[in-house]
């Protein structure tokens, strides 16, 4: 990727066949433009004291966890996603109508199938381009930004709107305390644009093993009731699909592959880790953050790690802390950032961004 900037493509007839007509320089993608948005509800530790058999005391010693956002039961991942789409398209200064394309990373989607919560988000918006969801789960977001690059680096889009947005809640087993502490819900998203050279996107990694499919997966529920007591808290019970995972696994494979990816991620730029300014990883456990920033030899001021205040919201985790690390003057333009995600799939994906 180190020499995207440089290369040159080759346009093709619709029949496959090149053209060789013309040829222009591929362009790299920058972020431009961030928002976020989580709902109002909190839920602490205590709160989920008096639904399961845990407590405090473990689950921020386990997890880093003290809190998270919860969606009200008539907000939707579309209604996550607008308010943060919107946000996003006003710090970039773009008009919805000068996007040509959404992609909405989510696992949470509004609809099983369709339409897609990025179709919902277009037509709220009121763009005229393509959108589609993608389903890379934690991993979704980094993947969504190089698919971006993609369309922004032949020209086939000038401004892409990506999201990152969850209602886990509706998919957490709240009588389960092995899932029910870790999640949250929330949206964050950010505007793709071409950039100046040597600016944007520099480098990435992407992966899937499916053979780990079975370690972090998403059971479809009968929906019917389940008895968990959630329901004293305000909690729905009813129960839909579900998240079930073996955490030990998940927690091993999450700890060697976000360091090992970021590394292959910094490898494709040449860029050395002591030159990273700032590592924003998905935000799941901050055992698992420290453990891949001690792999990348990066001290803590250089690790981003919001997960106490918001859980694990999945796809919207690094977007949300993008844009909370930028509030907090830690992203500055010129700066290396160094984004890494890992989830069900099993699936990683980790880019590198000089920032504009
Ligand atoms: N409160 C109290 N005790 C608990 C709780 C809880 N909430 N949850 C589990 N325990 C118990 C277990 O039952 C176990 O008890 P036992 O020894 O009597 O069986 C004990 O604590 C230790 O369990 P472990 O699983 O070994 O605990 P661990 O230290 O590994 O922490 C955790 C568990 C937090 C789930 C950890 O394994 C983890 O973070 N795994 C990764 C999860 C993750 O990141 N998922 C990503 C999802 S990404 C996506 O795509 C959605």
């Amino acid at each position: 990727m180190s020499d995207v900037v440089q290369s040159t493509i080759v346009d093709a007839s619709p029949t496959g066949v090149p053209s060789a007509m013309t040829e222009r320089p591929l362009r790299v993608a920058g972020i431009t433009g961030l928002g976020y948005y989580v709902p109002r509800r909190v839920l602490t530790n205590a709160e989920l004291e008096r639904i399961v058999d845990t407590n405090d005391e473990w689950i921020r010693t386990r997890t880093g966890i003290s809190k998270r956002h919860l969606a009200a039961d008539d907000e939707s991942t579309a209604d996550l996603a607008e308010k943060a789409a919107r946000q996003a398209l006003r710090d970039a200064g773009v008009s919805p109508q000068d996007i040509q394309l959404i992609i909405v990373a989510t696992c949470t989607p509004d609809y099983q199938g369709f339409p897609s919560t990025a179709s919902l988000l277009q037509d709220r918006l009121q763009c005229s381009c393509a959108a589609f969801d993608l389903g890379a789960a934690c991993s979704g977001f980094v993947y969504a930004l190089v698919t971006a690059q993609q369309f922004i680096a032949t020209g086939a889009a000038q401004n892409v709107l990506v999201v990152g947005a969850e209602v886990l809640s509706r998919i957490v087993d709240w009588s389960d305390r092995n899932t029910c502490v870790l999640f949250g819900d929330g949206a964050g998203a950010a505007v793709l644009q071409a950039v100046q050279p040597g600016y944007g996107m520099l480098g990435f990694d992407l992966g899937s093993d499916g053979s780990g499919g079975e370690l972090l997966k998403v059971e479809r529920g009968d929906g019917a009731g389940l008895d968990t007591g959630a329901e004293h808290i305000g909690l729905l019970t009813a129960c839909r699909n579900r998240i079930i995972q073996n955490g030990r696994e998940v927690y091993r494979f999450a700890v060697n592959v976000m360091g090992e990816s970021a590394l292959r991620a910094l490898h494709t730029c040449g860029i050395a880790s002591e030159d990273v300014d700032l590592f924003v990883p998905h935000q799941a456990n901050v055992r698992i953050i420290d453990a891949a920033a001690k792999r990348l030899r990066l001290p803590s001021e250089k690790v981003f790690v919001n997960v106490d205040k918001y859980g694990n919201t999945s796809a919207a985790s690094v977007p949300i802390a993008l844009c909370e690390a930028r509030e907090q003057g830690r992203i500055r333009s010129g700066d290396t950032v160094v984004m890494v995600g890992f989830g069900g799939g099993l699936t990683w994906a980790s880019c590198v961004m000089k920032w504009v």
